[in-house]
Parts: C-alpha cells; sequence; structure tokens
C-alpha cells in the first residue's frame, strides 16, 4: 500500500515538473503575473495588519514562483519548501530574508511553534499524506498562528472517475477538505471558493490537451480555508 502511494506520487511529481516547464505555452497564462494573484488573493483573508504582523512565514509546496517569492519583503524569515525546488529551470533564489528548502511537507525541517503564518496552495491533491502535512503544519504554527490553505476541489459524483487523473495523488471534494482541516486540528475562520480563473480561447476545444481546463473551467472551485489551530484544553 504504501508503495502505491509512493509510486504515484512520483508520477504526480513527474507530471508536475513537465507542467511548470510548460506553463508559458498555455494561452490562459500570457501576462500572468504571480505577484499580482498572490496578493489579491491574500487580500481576501488577511487584513494589513495580519500582513505586516506575520514575521515568521513559511510556504509548504512553494512551487517556483509562489507566496513567499514575491510578497512579505519585510517580514523577518521566510521559507519557501518544496520537494522540487532543486529541479524547476524558474527556481526562486534565496535572499536576505527567504530561504528555500527541498523538503517533504510531511516531516516539516521546521522547529515547534515558530510560524506566525503558513500557507499552502494547490499542493494537498499533489502529496502522499495530506492529514500527516496538516499535523505537521500545526505542530510548526504558533498559538495564535494562522494557516491559509487552498485545494483544488470537485463536485464529489465525479470521484469514481478522478482515479484517471494521475497528475493528482488525491481528489478532495469541499466537504472531504473542511474534514480534513477540522481533523488536523485546526478552527476555520473564513473559507472561500472561487471558479478557476481561466479564459479558454474556443480553439481549446479541439485541443485535447486543454481538456482537463475546460473540465476544471466547469467543475473545479479553488477553496480557500483560513484557520488556526485548536489549542488543547487546559486542565485545571
Ligand atoms: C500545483 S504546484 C503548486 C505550487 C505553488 N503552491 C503554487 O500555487 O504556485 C504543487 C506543488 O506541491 C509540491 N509537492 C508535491 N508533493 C509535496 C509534498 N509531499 N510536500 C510538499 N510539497 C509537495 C510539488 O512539488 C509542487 O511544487
Amino acid at each position: 500500500m504504501k508503495n502505491s502511494i509512493t509510486k504515484r506520487w512520483q508520477e504526480a511529481q513527474r507530471a508536475e515538473l513537465d507542467w511548470w516547464q510548460n506553463w508559458r505555452r498555455l494561452p490562459f497564462y500570457t501576462n500572468h503575473s504571480f505577484e499580482n494573484n498572490w496578493r489579491k488573493v491574500l487580500s481576501h483573508f488577511l487584513t494589513p495588519s495580519e500582513m505586516s504582523n506575520a514575521q515568521t512565514i513559511i510556504e509548504v509546496g512553494t512551487g517556483p514562483h509562489g507566496v513567499v517569492r514575491y510578497l512579505f519583503e519585510d517580514a523577518s524569515i521566510k521559507i519557501g519548501l518544496d520537494p522540487l525546488l532543486c529541479r524547476f529551470d524558474e527556481r526562486p533564489r534565496p535572499n536576505k530574508n527567504t530561504c528555500y528548502v527541498a523538503a517533504v511537507g510531511e516531516f516539516l525541517p521546521v522547529r515547534d511553534v515558530a510560524a506566525d503564518l503558513v500557507v499552502c496552495i494547490n499542493v494537498l491533491d499533489h502529496v502522499m499524506d495530506a492529514g500527516q502535512i496538516l499535523r505537521e503544519i500545526r505542530r510548526v504554527l504558533k498559538p495564535n498562528g494562522r494557516l491559509l490553505l487552498e485545494i483544488h476541489t470537485f463536485p464529489k459524483i465525479f470521484t469514481p472517475i478522478m482515479f484517471l487523473d494521475h497528475p493528482h495523488t488525491y481528489h478532495w471534494s469541499w466537504s472531504g477538505m473542511l474534514q480534513l482541516v477540522r481533523d488536523g486540528g485546526f478552527e476555520i475562520i473564513t473559507t472561500r471558493q472561487f471558479p478557476f480563473p481561466v479564459t479558454l480561447p474556443l480553439k481549446s476545444w479541439a485541443m485535447p490537451n486543454h481538456w482537463k481546463y475546460i473540465f476544471g473551467r466547469h467543475f473545479m472551485r479553488l477553496s480557500y480555508v483560513y484557520c488556526s489551530p485548536i489549542l488543547p484544553a487546559k486542565s485545571n
């Protein structure tokens, strides 16, 4: 069982690398600005004072163009983690307050109770053990810390056919995601769902490698949960 999950994950990671080598050819990402996109996304959840109070920020599954690459310039320390970091052509460079570590979220190389904010966007459907990653995030968050989590979710009705989608190890529904977050020991502060923000040209219908984006445009949601760790009850 463990072996088959690892195999599927490795296959998904090969597909992921391939996607990042070719994403600039996709017509709907022409002129895409990651910085503007992340700024807009975070403004839905964090107030300006939460943005400036977050001094230690960790991004799990940062990819080549993650949040810590573009935002939180004044933070004390930002850490971007991703198992593929050394393999991305467009990999980010460390700077005065940002470091990058090639690591999996199931074992975060970070001490307990260190982070003000953890960001994990479009990652938990690519991993080996989503529950273990949430437990690790909870371990590294300060008691008043925050997690901003995003997962691409699908209606439950599609679950039986989603095994065909090999670039992903998991397929989450909205209710499954909420359960995952609660089981991970988090209290939900805000949730938002957005449609897949791409405009597909008509010619996409004639291109089989675009059909998954057409499907996503109609059925997938970018599902966000902003949450905080539940504190253990105090014993008298
Ligand atoms: C779809 S990309 C998202 C990247 C970035 N968060 C973004 O939104 O642009 C998914 C990322 O998750 C990373 N990933 C896959 N398995 C992981 C794991 N077990 N722990 C942490 N990151 C993982 C992949 O290497 C990949 O960079």
